[in-house]
C-alpha cells in the first residue's frame, strides 16, 4: 500500500460505530448563542467534554482494544497518555477485561491520575512530555509483551475517533465549517475523513475542516509543510492534551488529504475561551478542548457558519481553573490592586475606606506598610486589593481617588 494515502476508510469509521454502541454516548450538539452573535451565524458546540471519561478518547481505544485477540487481550495493555487516553484505555480495560498499564508524564493533571487509577489501570509517572512517556511504554511493551496502545498513531484509534464526525454530519446537517483541537492527529484525522467521505458519498457542498493547535506546541504546519512528520524541539503550553512533538504517520496521511487548513492559537486565547466558555455557555473545558472556540474568538469573520467548535475534552485541574478565572477575571479589570499614600493620622484609613465603599468597590485585601524608606516620617502606604465591576469601573475608582488628593498606584 502507498504509505501515503490515508489508511482508514469510512466503512471502517462506520464499522466502529458499531462496536461503541453502549459504549461511549453520541455527545450533546449545543447552539452557542453568545458565540453565534460574534460570529455572525449559527455556532455549535460538540461537546465531548460530557462524553464518558470527559473526553473523545474512550471512542479510540474501545475500538482499538475490542479488536485485539484472545492472546494479546491476556498479554495486557500499555498506553502513554497526559490523561485522556489514559482514562479512555483505562475504562476500555475494565469494561473488556484486560490489564492495562499507563505511562503518563509528571505533572500529569491529578484528577486525569485518579479518574485512571480509579478505573483499575496501573500508572507509572515517565519523563516530561507525553513524547517521552510513550518511549518508556514502547520499551515495557517490548520487554513484558502488553500490547501498545498509541494515543494516536494507529488505524483503529482514528476509526473510533472518526465517529465523532459521523454524529456531527447527523447533529447539524447544514454545517459549512468544523474547529476541531489538533495534538497527535487522531481525533482530526478520524472526524475530518468522516465529514468529508459523507459529503462525497452524499454529493452534497464540501465541509471546511480546521484542526487547531497551541502555538507553543504546533508540529503540524511544519510536518505539513515538509510533506512528513516532523518533531518539535521544545514544547511550552498549558493544554497538555494537545502537547505533542510529532504526528503520527497515520493521521498524518489523513490530515494531509481531508483537512483544510490548520491554525494556531495563544495561551492567552486559551485561557479566555476556557473562562468565556464557563461563563457564557456554562460548559467545563480543559485548555485543549478550548482550542477550537479559542480560534474563534480570535478570527470571528473568517469561518463560514453554521460552524461547529469541537470541546474535546472537560478533565480540567480544579485548582488550574482557579488561577484562570483569577487571571481571566485581572484582566477584565474585575480585580484591581493599588497603592495608595495616607496620613499616618486616626481615621486616614478609614476615610480610604469610605471613599471606596462610596465607589461601589469591595475591599477583598488591605495591607499598611510604614517602614518603606520611601515613605515620610508621618505616611504610611495601603496595598489594596479590590473587586471592580470591570475596566471601566476599575478607572474610575482610581481616577477619584487621585480627584481626593491621594497619591496612588497601579
Ligand atoms: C482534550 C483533548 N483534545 C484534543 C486532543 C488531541 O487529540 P489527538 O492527539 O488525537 O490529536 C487530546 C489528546 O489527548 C485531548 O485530550
Amino acid at each position: 500500500m502507498n504509505p501515503t494515502l490515508p489508511s482508514v476508510s469510512l466503512a471502517d469509521v462506520r464499522a466502529a460505530r458499531e462496536l461503541l454502541r453502549g459504549v461511549s454516548i453520541e455527545t450533546p450538539m449545543e447552539e452557542s448563542r453568545w458565540l453565534s452573535a460574534l460570529v455572525g451565524g449559527p455556532v455549535l458546540l460538540k461537546c465531548e467534554n460530557l462524553q464518558r471519561t470527559g473526553s473523545f478518547k474512550i471512542r479510540g481505544a474501545y475500538t482499538r482494544m475490542s479488536r485485539l485477540t484472545e492472546a494479546e487481550r491476556a498479554r495486557g495493555v500499555v498506553a502513554a497518555s497526559a490523561g485522556n487516553h489514559a482514562q479512555g484505555v483505562a475504562l476500555a480495560a475494565q469494561m473488556l477485561g484486560i490489564k492495562a498499564t499507563v505511562f503518563m508524564p509528571e505533572g500529569a493533571p491529578i484528577p486525569k491520575l485518579n479518574a485512571t487509577r480509579g478505573y483499575g489501570a496501573e500508572v507509572i509517572f515517565h519523563g516530561a512530555y507525553l513524547d517521552e512517556s510513550l518511549l518508556e511504554a514502547l520499551r515495557f511493551a517490548d520487554s513484558t509483551g502488553a500490547v501498545l496502545i498509541h494515543p494516536f498513531d494507529h488505524e483503529d484509534i482514528v476509526a473510533g475517533q472518526g465517529t465523532c464526525g459521523l454524529e456531527i454530519m447527523e447533529q447539524a446537517p447544514d454545517v459549512e465549517t468544523v474547529l476541531i483541537p489538533l495534538g497527535g492527529g487522531g481525533l482530526v484525522a478520524g472526524t475530518a475523513l468522516a465529514i468529508k467521505e459523507l459529503c462525497r458519498e452524499q454529493g452534497r457542498p464540501d465541509v471546511r475542516v480546521v484542526g487547531v493547535q497551541a502555538a507553543g506546541a504546533a508540529a503540524y504546519p511544519k510536518s505539513l509543510a515538509t510533506g512528513a512528520p516532523v518533531a518539535l524541539d521544545s514544547m511550552s503550553t498549558m493544554a497538555d492534551g494537545i502537547a505533542v512533538g510529532r504526528p503520527g504517520q497515520v493521521p498524518f496521511d489523513a490530515v494531509r488529504e481531508y483537512v483544510d487548513d490548520v491554525v494556531t492559537v495563544s495561551e492567552d486565547s486559551l485561557s479566555n475561551a476556557l473562562v468565556l466558555l464557563l461563563e457564557r455557555a456554562k460548559m467545563v473545558v480543559e485548555p485543549a478542548g478550548a482550542a477550537a472556540v479559542a480560534a474563534m474568538l480570535d478570527r470571528p469573520h473568517e469561518f463560514g457558519t453554521p460552524a461547529v467548535a469541537v470541546l474535546s475534552g472537560g478533565n480540567v485541574d480544579p485548582l488550574l481553573m482557579g488561577k484562570l478565572i483569577r487571571h481571566g477575571m485581572a484582566a477584565a479589570g474585575r480585580y484591581l490592586q493599588l497603592r495608595v499614600r495616607i496620613p499616618d493620622t486616626p481615621g486616614g484609613l478609614a476615610k480610604l475606606l469610605g471613599e471606596l465603599a462610596a465607589l461601589g468597590a469591595n475591599v477583598l485585601e488591605v495591607a499598611h506598610e510604614r517602614l518603606s524608606t520611601q515613605l515620610q516620617i508621618d505616611e504610611v502606604e495601603v496595598r489594596l486589593q479590590l473587586e471592580t465591576r470591570g475596566l471601566p469601573h476599575a478607572e474610575k475608582v482610581v481616577g477619584r481617588l487621585r480627584d481626593c488628593g491621594y497619591q496612588v498606584w497601579e
